[in-house]
């Protein structure tokens, strides 16, 4: 199957570009590498053997977009390309919203005029799209009222994805909201490598073991949760990646047109100092740390019902807290 991968030069992404290759998938992969680097391309090959096609390309430039659905004669679609910053969108709200929901748009009416026959898509939500938990853990019908600008990006995509699937033929599409990925792939030749200051939990308690020294800042000591510390649904990427693997699976094998909603979480809420103590723990390493005020908007405590997932994909998580945090260490000692 040909298969392309939007953002697969990122942190999800490279996963999943490298799980479809190493499969025997046709993948290629659409970057425009403002959030990543072309090194990650030879660490792909590297892992995955096959060879992965790149252009180097942004999701809005129809032209080129154009081009390179026609010419790899793509049906399916793993939509990562997107900015995650929760911080930033509130500041850059403009450019959220062109690449979060444009973008979408762009790639959808793309695949609309330039595919024959059934198209399948995959699209990269989050969480955030819940907002504040009417009840937990959060279910596929739980109320969406996101809390930041950047969960309201990605329930604007969502909707659009909907009406296309309502109004459009042959097609078939699977939202996946995202908990909180972390861990990196078993090679340790890929994982999360944001360019700048990372923004995200893991490269930050990365950044601030014992040997560097950074220290990490820790948003609330004072949430209602068991330590004070807010409580997440942290994955493994590697499980994260098979829900994707499975969802084109669920799509492809059902004989009618699929519009469909799966949380990717484990279930279990860990406190950001549960997460600290298990990676000092498993990796022999101290992390620094400070507390910080809380940050507005920032919920204590929410995580997944993965309920439907598994009913419908056959697919749940598998991987520990420790899995996690070794395989993200055993990546950040390759390639820092
Ligand atoms: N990592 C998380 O915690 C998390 C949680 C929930 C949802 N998500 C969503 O999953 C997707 C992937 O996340 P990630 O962690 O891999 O992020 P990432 O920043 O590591 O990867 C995104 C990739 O998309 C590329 N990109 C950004 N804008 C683009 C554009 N306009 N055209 C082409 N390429 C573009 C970046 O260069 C980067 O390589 C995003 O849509 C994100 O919102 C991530």
């Amino acid at each position: 199957m040909s298969v392309l991968v939007t953002g697969g030069l990122g942190y999800l992404g490279s996963h999943a570009a490298t799980q479809l290759s190493e499969e025997g998938n046709d993948v290629t992969i659409v970057d425009n590498l403002s959030n990543s680097s072309i090194e990650t391309l030879e660490r792909l090959n590297e892992i995955s053997k096959n060879n992965i096609k790149f252009f180097e390309a942004d999701i809005r430039d129809t032209d080129q977009l154009k081009y390179i659905l026609k010419q790899n004669e793509i049906k399916s679609v793993m939509h990562f390309a997107g900015l995650k910053s929760v911080r930033k969108s509130e500041i850059e709200k403009k450019e959220y919203f062109d690449v979060n929901v444009n973008g979408t748009k762009t790639l959808v009416d793309l695949m609309e005029n330039n595919i024959e026959g059934d198209k399948y898509f995959v699209f990269s939500s989050s969480a955030c799209v819940y907002g504040k938990p009417s009840y937990l853990p959060y279910d596929e019908d739980h109320p969406l009222a996101p809390e930041n600008y950047y969960g309201e990006t990605k329930l604007e995509a969502e909707k659009y994805l909907k009406k296309t699937h309502t109004k459009k033929n042959k097609w078939n599409i699977v939202i996946l909201r995202y908990f909180n990925p972390i861990g990196a792939h078993a090679s340790s030749k890929i994982g999360e490598l944001p360019l700048g200051k990372p923004e995200n939990l893991m490269p930050n308690i990365l950044n601030a073991t014992s040997n560097n020294k950074q220290t990490l800042e820790i948003f609330g000591s004072d949430h209602e949760t068991k330590d004070g510390t807010a409580v997440r649904d942290f994955i493994h990427v590697t499980d994260l990646i098979e829900g994707h693997k499975d969802a084109l699976n669920f799509m492809i094998n059902k004989p009618k047109e699929v519009f469909d909603v799966f949380n990717l979480g484990t279930g279990y809420g860990y406190s950001v100092l549960e997460l600290i103590k298990t990676f000092e723990k498993v990796n022999n390493k101290k992390v620094n740390f400070k507390f910080s005020k809380k940050r507005d908007g920032d919920l204590a405590i929410y995580y997944a019902e993965s309920k439907k997932a598994k009913k419908f994909l056959n697919w749940e998580a598998k991987l520990s807290l420790s899995d996690m945090c070794k395989s993200s260490w055993e990546f950040y000692k390759n390639y820092k």
